[in-house]
C-alpha cells in the first residue's frame, strides 16, 4: 500500500448521536423524544421490526437506557477530552430536536437547549475539533408523532424548517459540517426511528411511508437552501445507510433482484437528495403499489434547488440477495435482512464484516454521484471485557477498523474523493437497534450495562491508543 492515501485535511474522528449518549432526559427543558420511549433489549427489536408499536413509557415492565444513557449531558467536558487526546479532527454529534424545540410545533426555541449545544461546540473547539451535527439523528418529538403522525403530515415539515433554520443561525460560526437526516433510507425498513411512525398494516408500507418520504425531502432541500445561505462556507450532506447488494449468485434473476434491492435501499433517497428529483426506477414501483404522491406547487423546484454538497454514509455490512429465499439461509441479525454470505464472518449480533464492501460502497457512490463521500459510521459491536487489571483488548476491534481503513485507502486510490472518517461510537453508549450498553462500539469504555447499573466510569481501551496513532501518522500506521 503506498503512503499518502489520505488528504491532509483528512477528518478524522469519531461519531455519536444525542439520544444515544446524553441521557438527561428531562433536563433543560427537553421534550420526550422517540429514542425516549423504546426500552432496552430484545423489545426493542421487536417494536422496531414489528407492527403495533404504542409510543408510551410502560416503567413497570421495560427498561429505558436512552434515559441516562452514558450521562454526555454533564460528563461532555471529560469525554471531549478524551477524543482530543486521541487526535480527532472532527466530533460527529446531533442535536436533540427537543432540547431545542421541546414539542416540536413551539414557535419560540428553548434557550436552554441552545446554551447547551454552545457549550459543546466551544468545547471541541478549544482542541480544534471539528463539529460534524447531524440536525436530525432518530430523535423526533413525541408530540409530533403523537399529534401529527410524524412525517406522514405536512406540517412537520414546517416545524422542521424553524428547528433547522434556528440551529443554523445560532451556531453558524461554530458549525462548518452538516447533515440534515440520519440514514434516510432506513424509514423503508424501522419508520418509528426515521419517519415517526409505527407501521400497523402491510399497506403502511407504501402510500403513507413515501408520502412521509417526500415531505422529508423538502425538508431537506429546505434545510440544505437554508444552510448554504446562513453559512456561506457550510458543506452540509445526506446520510444514507449503504450495504452494497450482492447478487447470491449469478442467476440472472437473482441479480436482477439484488438490483431492484439496491435501487430502492440504498440509491432511492440519495438520488432524491444529491440529483435533485426522483429517479427513474421509482415510478414503476410507484405504480405497482398504487403510490401516488400529493407534490405540490414548488416543491420539485426546491428539491432542485437543495442538492446536498457531500454523501455522509454508513457503512457496517453488506447485503446478500436471493430472489427465493428460506428462513434457514436469512443473514440472523443483519437488520437489513439478505440471506448469508458463504464468503464472510458475522458479528456476535449477526452483521457480517466485510471492509472490502467498503471499498465497493465508495467506488458505487462516487461512480454514482461524483460528490464528495463521508463515511460518517462504521465499527464494530462487539462485547467487551475488563481485565483485574482495569486494561481492555479489544484487539477484534482494532482489526475490524483496520482492514476498512485500508479499504478506505485503496478506494482513495481508486479516485474516489473521500473527506473523512468518523467511526461510530467513538464512546460506548446505547445500541440504536437494541438498546443494550453490552453492544459497544467505543475506544472508550463505559462502566454502564444492560440492567442500567454502572459507576459510568470512562476507561482507554487498546484500540484507544491505536487509533491516536492511525490519526497522528493519518493513516499510514495502522
Ligand atoms: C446506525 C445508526 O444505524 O448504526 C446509529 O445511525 C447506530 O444510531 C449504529 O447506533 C449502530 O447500530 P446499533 O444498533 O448497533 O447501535
Amino acid at each position: 500500500m503506498s503512503k499518502n492515501q489520505f488528504p491532509e485535511d483528512f477528518l478524522w474522528g469519531g461519531a455519536t448521536a444525542a439520544n444515544q449518549i446524553e441521557g438527561a432526559y428531562k433536563e433543560g427543558n427537553k421534550g420526550l423524544n422517540v429514542a425516549d420511549v423504546l426500552p432496552g433489549g430484545k423489545e426493542r427489536y421487536n417494536f422496531l421490526f414489528n407492527p403495533g408499536f404504542d409510543f408510551e413509557i410502560h416503567p413497570d415492565s421495560y427498561y429505558y437506557p436512552n434515559h441516562e444513557a452514558i450521562d454526555f449531558y454533564h460528563r461532555y467536558k471529560e469525554d471531549i477530552a478524551l477524543f482530543a487526546e486521541m487526535g480527532f479532527k472532527a466530533f460527529r454529534m446531533s442535536i436533540a430536536w427537543t432540547r431545542i424545540f421541546p414539542n416540536g410545533d413551539e414557535v419560540e426555541p428553548n434557550e436552554e437547549g441552545l446554551a447547551f449545544y454552545d457549550r459543546i461546540f466551544d468545547e471541541l473547539h478549544k482542541y480544534g475539533i471539528e463539529p460534524v451535527v447531524t440536525i436530525s439523528h432518530y430523535e423526533m418529538p413525541l408530540h409530533l408523532v403523537k399529534e401529527y403522525g410524524g412525517w406522514r403530515n405536512r406540517q412537520v415539515i414546517t416545524f422542521f424548517e424553524r428547528y433547522a433554520k434556528t440551529v443554523l443561525t445560532r451556531y453558524k460560526d461554530k458549525v462548518k459540517y452538516w447533515m440534515t437526516f440520519n440514514e434516510i433510507n432506513s424509514g423503508l425498513v424501522m419508520p418509528i426511528n426515521g419517519l415517526g411512525f409505527a407501521i400497523q398494516n402491510e399497506e403502511d408500507q407504501y402510500q403513507p411511508t413515501f408520502q412521509a418520504y417526500h415531505h422529508q425531502f423538502v425538508a431537506s432541500a429546505i434545510a440544505v437552501k437554508a444552510c448554504h445561505e446562513i453559512i456561506p462556507n457550510s458543506q452540509i450532506g445526506c446520510m444514507i445507510l449503504f450495504a452494497p447488494v450482492y447478487s447470491f449468485d449469478s442467476n440472472p434473476q437473482n441479480v436482477m433482484y439484488s438490483l431492484q434491492e439496491e435501487q430502492l435501499f440504498n440509491y432511492f433517497c440519495g438520488d432524491v437528495q444529491v440529483r435533485g428529483e426522483y429517479p427513474a426506477f421509482i415510478k414503476r414501483y410507484f405504480k405497482e403499489h398504487d403510490i401516488k404522491l400529493d407534490i405540490q406547487d414548488g416543491d420539485l423546484a426546491l428539491l432542485k434547488e437543495g442538492v446536498v454538497d457531500y454523501v455522509g454514509f454508513s457503512y457496517y455490512m453488506s447485503r446478500t440477495e436471493k430472489k427465493v429465499k428460506s428462513d434457514e439461509e436469512s443473514s440472523e441479525g443483519n437488520v437489513i435482512g439478505g440471506v448469508r454470505n458463504p464468503f464472510l464472518e458475522a458479528s456476535d449480533w449477526g452483521w457480517e464484516i466485510d471492509p472490502e464492501g467498503l471499498r465497493i460502497s465508495l467506488n458505487k457512490l462516487y461512480d454514482r454521484y461524483q460528490k464528495p463521500l463521508f463515511v460518517v459510521e462504521n465499527g464494530l459491536g462487539a462485547y467487551d471485557k475488563v481485565e483485574e487489571d482495569g486494561s481492555i483488548h479489544d484487539d477484534y476491534r482494532i482489526d475490524y477498523l483496520r482492514e476498512h481503513i485500508k479499504a478506505m485507502g485503496e478506494a482513495i486510490e481508486d479516485g474516489v474523493e473521500l473527506m473523512g472518517y468518523t467511526s461510530w461510537g467513538c464512546i460506548d453508549m446505547v445500541s440504536m437497534s437494541t438498546g443494550e450498553f453490552s453492544k459497544r462500539y467505543g475506544y472508550i469504555y463505559v462502566d454502564k450495562h444492560d440492567d442500567g447499573s454502572g459507576t459510568l466510569e470512562r476507561k482507554k481501551k487498546k484500540s484507544f491508543f491505536w487509533y491516536k496513532d492511525v490519526i497522528a501518522t493519518n493513516g499510514e500506521k495502522l
